[in-house]
């Protein structure tokens, strides 16, 4: 018998992936091959936010506070309403009577400010975007999750490359009724081509996928495509096909919103909170909710950040809450 339970206890604790041990296309990560594409040519979506009194958050936040070692009681929770997501089109098809929000949590000592969490995830194609529930960002060294279709940013990592990096881990996970970075299709096409985008996508193919993801990305946005990366892309370009047949359509800017999840439940942020306050409204409750799914933290190296583009995105986000078109 116990020697039985060891065996299972080994198997379940098996790493689920395994390293593909692949040629690299970039030696320094992507960032510095694609950000400043990204900055330039993802555009920001138009959109305003408003906070929640201090007292409840979302479970996943509450949570998500606890596993990175820091306090519920520290977030600030806001909700997002993107104007691609928002409109009378969108209510009507869904039949919710409420305007569709992003509901968002920031600890206080994040390094990423509620403008950057706004600015660099609604740069993202809205179709993408409808992947993911909440978005968070905790203090941290320059890691990122996803885990049941939530975004965690733990620290400095607040460019467009990481952002459709972590969205890109939702969008392979819950878009097509299987994870497309497990298909047969997906795997042949990794053994098809003699190299992977850079390190991290050796890890395996879940991230293999997801890099992979962020170079389609490039060539979506980027004038004249991957041609102008500066470098033979093509060593990869089964994979990259693969990937464009499993999720371009989501991956093209435009477009409103066709999905959401439901929220996660709201829940107190601990006993702190005074028995007589009152939690938020909650949304409604027949909208789907993402199954598990866990992709660890990776640590972002070579960032290509932007503060022309944070304080331009400052700037937008005011003129937009006063109802004003934005001039930057
Ligand atoms: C920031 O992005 C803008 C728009 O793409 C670009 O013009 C500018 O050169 C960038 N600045 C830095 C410091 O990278
Ligand atoms: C934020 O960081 C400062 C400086 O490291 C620290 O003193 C403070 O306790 C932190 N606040 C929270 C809420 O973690």
């Amino acid at each position: 018998m116990f020697a039985l339970s060891v065996v299972g206890a080994l198997v379940l604790a098996a790493p689920a992936f395994a390293a593909l041990g692949r040629p690299i296309l970039f030696s320094d990560g992507l960032s510095p091959h694609v950000d400043s594409s990204f900055w330039a040519h993802l555009n920001p979506t138009q959109s305003t936010w408003s906070q929640w009194d201090w007292g409840y958050t979302p479970q996943t936040c509450y949570n998500n506070a606890n596993s990175n070692g820091v306090s519920p009681y520290d977030f600030e929770i806001f909700a997002v309403k993107y104007t691609d997501c928002s409109n009378a089109w969108v209510l009507r098809l869904m039949g919710y009577g409420y305007f569709p929000t992003l509901s968002s949590c920031r600890h206080h000592n994040a390094s990423l400010s509620q403008i950057d969490m706004i600015d660099l995830f609604g740069r993202l194609p809205v179709h993408e975007r409808q992947w993911v529930r909440h978005i968070i960002a905790v203090p941290g060294g320059g890691s990122a999750y996803m885990s049941n279709a939530d975004v965690v940013f733990q620290g400095p990592v607040g460019t467009p490359s990481v952002f459709q990096h972590e969205v890109g881990h939702a969008v392979d996970f819950y878009k097509n009724s299987v994870r497309s970075s497990g298909t047969s299709q997906f795997i042949n096409a990794i053994n098809a081509d003699s190299c992977v985008p850079d390190s991290y996508a050796n890890s395996n193919e879940v991230e293999d996928y997801t890099q992979v993801g962020v170079l389609a990305m490039y060539d979506i946005v980027n004038p004249g495509g991957l041609d102008g990366i500066g470098a033979n892309w093509r060593c990869l370009v089964n994979q990259k096909n693969a990937l464009d047949g499993f999720q371009r359509d989501h991956m093209t800017p435009g477009g409103a919103c066709t999905r959401r999840w439901a929220d996660d439940v709201t829940v107190k942020m601990g006993p702190a909170v005074p028995r007589q306050k009152r939690a938020p409204i909650e949304q409604a409750s027949d909208l789907p909710v993402p199954g598990p799914s866990y992709v660890a933290p990776h640590a972002f190296q070579n960032l290509v950040f932007n503060a022309t583009e944070q304080l331009k995105a400052k700037l937008r986000q005011a003129a937009w809450q006063k109802g004003e078109a934005a001039t930057v």
